[in-house]
């Protein structure tokens, strides 16, 4: 069987997280590619020369070219200016767009049958504007966000519980900011739902812990975003994708109908195989959750209102 080839458009703070992740999973092989001369190169030797350290083949390598995305079967794109303290993640739409866009077309011509993972914030509105420029499926084009803030939620669960964060499985939806829907009654402790083990008080801060979550790592971190979390999150999206894995993952999918959402990307809960989103799970929910749910759609709706009006 050929080897899998899985690019990563953005050698930054997370493109760095993900090239290591997939070594050490060896899910195929790996280029990075970026703006800046010797990065992408230098984390890729970087990599390849731990290689021996970690039994792993997977070959890496650096580029400044597009053209090298030629025959991917997996695009991660982290390009882009990632927010500094005081910024929300509206705030880089328009810068981000104009680097989504040039990264669309060149996908466009160089990989048309990869799955693309977007990590680009705005999150909701860069991967709507990638499946608009690429003109893929949009089964074949997803945004990473609603895997990280369920993970993140199913932390801070663990943490407040005293138990192990493996055992705690969470569900975000909604777009990826402060308007996220965390919710309540899809999170299980070890198979056991969370309202028996924990009141909605005690949740309900948890829940803008988790809203807040990414703001929280900006103002520690100071020069710039999560990383760490973010790329493994991804990976986990392209694992179930490359190994046909049928994972139930939150993400920022394609609606059209869906959740009575028409032409929008938003966070929900979707099985990803080798069709890609293969299924949008349209989960209940209670009347107060539905209108936060509504409520975020609302928020998401108007930077992709923003992006039509591009062209
Ligand atoms: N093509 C390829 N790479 C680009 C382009 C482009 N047109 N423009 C910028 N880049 C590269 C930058 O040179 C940089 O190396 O994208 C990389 C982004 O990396 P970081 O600045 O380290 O940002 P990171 O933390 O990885 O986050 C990237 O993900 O979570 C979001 O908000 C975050 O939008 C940001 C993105």
């Amino acid at each position: 069987m050929a080897r899998k080839k899985i690019a990563l458009v953005g050698a930054g703070q997370i493109g760095g997280t993900m090239a290591l992740a997939l070594a050490q999973k060896q899910l195929g092989d790996v280029v990075l590619v970026d703006v800046v001369p010797g990065v992408p190169q230098g984390k890729a030797l970087d990599i390849m020369e731990g290689r021996s350290v970690i039994n792993s083949s997977t070959q890496l390598s650096g580029s400044n070219d597009y053209a090298d995305l030629a025959g991917s079967d997996v695009v991660i794109v982290t390009a882009g200016v990632p927010r500094k303290p005081g910024m929300s993640r509206d705030d880089l739409l328009g810068i981000n767009y104009g680097i989504i866009e040039k990264v669309g077309l060149a996908l466009k011509a160089t990989a048309p049958n990869a799955f693309v993972i977007v990590i680009t914030n705005p999150l909701d509105a860069m991967v709507y504007a990638m499946q608009k420029v690429t003109g893929f499926p949009s089964n074949r084009v997803v945004g990473m966000a609603g895997v990280l803030d369920s993970s993140r939620l199913a932390c801070f669960v663990a943490m407040e519980l005293g138990v192990a964060a493996e055992d705690v499985s969470a569900v975000v939806m909604g777009g990826h900011g402060d308007t996220m829907v965390s919710l309540y009654n899809y999170v299980s402790v070890g198979g056991i739902p969370l309202p028996q083990l924990m009141d909605k008080e005690t949740f309900d801060k948890l829940a803008v812990r988790t809203a807040n979550a990414g703001g929280e790592i900006v103002e520690l971190l100071k020069t710039g975003s999560a990383f760490y979390s973010p790329g493994l999150s991804a990976i986990k999206m392209a694992e179930a994708y490359l190994l046909d894995k049928k994972s139930v993952i939150t993400c920022a999918a394609k609606l059209n109908g869906e959740y009575g959402v028409n032409d929008l990307y938003c966070g929900v809960p979707v099985v990803i195989g080798a069709g890609g989103v293969e299924k949008i799970l349209e989960v209940a929910m209670d009347a107060s959750e539905k209108a936060a749910f509504d409520k975020s759609v609302a928020a998401v709706k108007n930077n992709a209102d923003w992006v039509n009006a591009k062209g």
